[in-house]
């Protein structure tokens, strides 16, 4: 896996986006910057067993290189479920397509370039948008969950895992704090982590636990449940009516 160091100069020449820098380094950069990453997968892994049927189809929305897809598939033999990734981004793709390949997944594994706001989602059962809304800008969120509902049957599922920012406004300067010391233990630099920051700052644009919250029951989800918190990090299940 290659190592994440686009930001070890500390220089930002141009705001974050999905290049093929980015793909390059991107499984280092995710399992270093998303805290918990693999105990959310596992956690969607149960609730999915739970919650929907042998055979249904999956969708990961925003899937970058497949780890989430993968993992699932690897977590969950014995559920037959169909996956299908989607994203623009072609180099992540590439990637995950080729490590699909590598486990022997490519007849479980599909992976579509389309862009997920407004792409069809077909015989969805369940659909996944792994820290990939906080990246959608905020006036189009609202929309894009209400078609995720409506892309669903009774019974389908939504797991959406996101960064959050916290309203009381002390709190959220210690969770950052908290989450900054994470990155220094990953081995990020002090300088490399206000550089990302920066190159983030008007790309990833997270909304409020309570404010997902809203967006999905908005929606029309008749159950929203948190499953995993963990500071400024939050990974929720909503449930359509039967
Ligand atoms: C942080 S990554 C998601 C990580 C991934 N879900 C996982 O768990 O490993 C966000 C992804 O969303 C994709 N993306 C952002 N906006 C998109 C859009 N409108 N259509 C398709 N993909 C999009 C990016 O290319 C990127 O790969």
């Amino acid at each position: 896996m290659a190592e994440d160091t686009l930001y070890s100069t500390g220089t930002v020449e141009e705001d974050f986006s999905f290049n093929d820098r980015v793909a390059e380094v991107f499984d280092d950069m995710l399992a270093r910057s998303i805290p918990y990453y693999r105990t959310v997968i596992e956690g969607m892994a149960q609730l999915l067993a739970c919650r929907l049927p042998a055979g249904s189809t999956l969708y990961d929305l925003g899937c970058a290189t497949g780890t989430t897809l993968l993992e699932l598939s690897r977590q969950l033999p014995a559920m037959d479920f169909q996956y299908i990734g989607i994203d623009n981004a072609s180099a992540m793709l590439d990637k995950a397509r080729s490590k699909s390949a590598m486990y022997g997944k490519t007849a479980v594994l599909e992976f579509r370039q389309d862009d997920i706001t407004c792409c069809a989602l077909p015989a969805a059962n369940g659909i996944i948008c792994n820290y990939t809304l906080q990246f959608l800008r905020p006036l189009t969120r609202q929309a894009f969950v209400r078609r995720l509902f409506e892309a669903l049957p009774a019974g389908g599922v939504v797991i959406l895992s996101e960064k959050t920012i916290s309203h009381a406004g002390r709190l959220n300067r210690d969770f950052i704090d908290i989450y900054h010391g994470f990155k220094k233990k990953q081995g990020y630099s002090e300088l490399e982590i206000a550089a990302k920051r920066e190159a983030l700052e008007n790309v990833l644009i997270p909304f409020s636990l309570q404010e997902n919250i809203a967006l999905l029951q908005e929606a029309g989800f008749d159950e929203v449940e948190t499953f995993f918190k963990w500071f400024n990090f939050t990974a929720l299940i909503a449930l359509k009516g039967l």
